[in-house]
């Protein structure tokens, strides 16, 4: 089924889109500038409804002002002809909202159908868990993990499995599509195609806890073959480290990091995110700072001052040892 379009609703979308897109919102979580194929259904939608809104708006004040203008009382003038029981009238407000809601729920329909769409055998399989307050991501059939930050290739199929390992969150990505929630002991999937490379920030939409609305993630939108090079990368463990970053390795072993983080070759942790590769992200906490030596320094010496709640407790961490850490966790490449 196609999305139903009509000249009138799509000029009024597109004066609409103009109006709201003159406050800015092209801004990193808008929903207006869809960059997947499920996020150009909902928009359309959304579009072809408001174009539908506008245009019964001007149909109801113009007649209204009208009545009121050509009816309006002047000396000598009776009362106006009654039309109660007028045939033409009632059949006419009756049967024209009607046709209005047929053409507003056949493609709502559709579109409801498009959402819950089989994934082709082709899509990419990403499973997406949520956490209080991060995101754990598995690319199971290519064998790599990685945290809060989902690379997806672009023109491929993906298949979100999306899962929970504690309550229920949601994944939010308004530039690739509506909210789904990540339920504990269900699988729910969400799938779509990128169209266009790019960052798109994300976030929990479904409150899970002090820290939900620092529970946010970045999907990396790539071409393919840099996508390809990405997980290549991830497959390939982090060099041994060297001065610094050999303290900071230290520092790590012996200041408890590793009881819960996943370093390959190095510690199995799983209540925390994985960190063989954390140097190469570009945001730390949960996509809540940028991953720069300051903020990680800052993150490292009070976990919980920056994220309240979060899991990860304030460590008996020298400066020195911080200092150390940053180098060393900067240089997982
Ligand atoms: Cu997770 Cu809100």
């Amino acid at each position: 089924m196609a999305i139903q379009t009509c000249r009138a609703p799509r000029l009024a979308s597109g004066l609409l889109g103009l109006a709201l897109g003159g406050c800015g919102l092209d801004s990193p979580m808008t929903t207006v500038l869809p960059k997947s194929d499920l996020g150009r259904f909902s928009h359309d939608l959304f579009m072809n409804i408001s174009g539908w809104a506008l245009f019964i708006f001007v149909v109801v004040e113009a007649l209204l002002l009208f009545v009121v203008w050509r009816f309006r009382a002047r000396p000598g003038r009776g009362e106006p002809r009654p039309i109660h029981g007028h045939l033409g009238l009632e059949m006419g407000w009756t049967l024209i909202p009607v046709l209005i809601v047929i053409a507003i729920a056949a493609p709502t329909v559709a579109v409801v159908f498009k959402t819950q769409a089989t994934p082709p055998p082709t899509a990419l399989k990403v499973e997406v868990i949520g956490h209080q307050w991060w995101w754990e991501v598995r690319y199971p059939d290519l064998g790599v993990t990685t945290a809060n930050e989902v690379h997806l290739p672009v023109g491929t199929p993906v298949s979100l499995l999306l899962k929970s390992a504690d309550v229920i969150h949601s994944f939010w990505v308004p530039r690739l599509g509506g909210k789904r929630d990540t339920i504990p002991g269900r699988v729910n999937r969400l799938t779509f195609t990128v169209s266009e490379p790019g960052d798109y920030v994300g976030q929990c939409a479904e409150f899970c806890g002090v820290s939900h609305a620092n529970m946010r993630l970045l999907v990396v939108a790539q071409p393919a073959p840099e996508f390809e090079a990405w997980v290549g990368r991830l497959k390939v463990p982090p060099a041994p480290p060297v001065g610094a970053a050999a303290e900071g390795l230290q520092a790590f072993l012996a200041g408890g990091c590793v009881a819960c983080h996943t370093i390959q070759g190095l510690s199995p942790g799983v209540v925390g995110p994985e960190l063989t590769h954390f140097g190469s992200r570009k945001t730390l906490a949960a996509g809540l700072l940028p991953n720069s030596p300051e903020h990680l320094a800052r993150w490292l010496a009070d976990p919980p001052a920056v994220k309240p709640g979060a899991l990860m407790p304030k460590l008996p961490l020298t400066r020195e040892q911080i200092s150390a850490l940053v180098v060393y966790l900067g240089g997982l490449q």
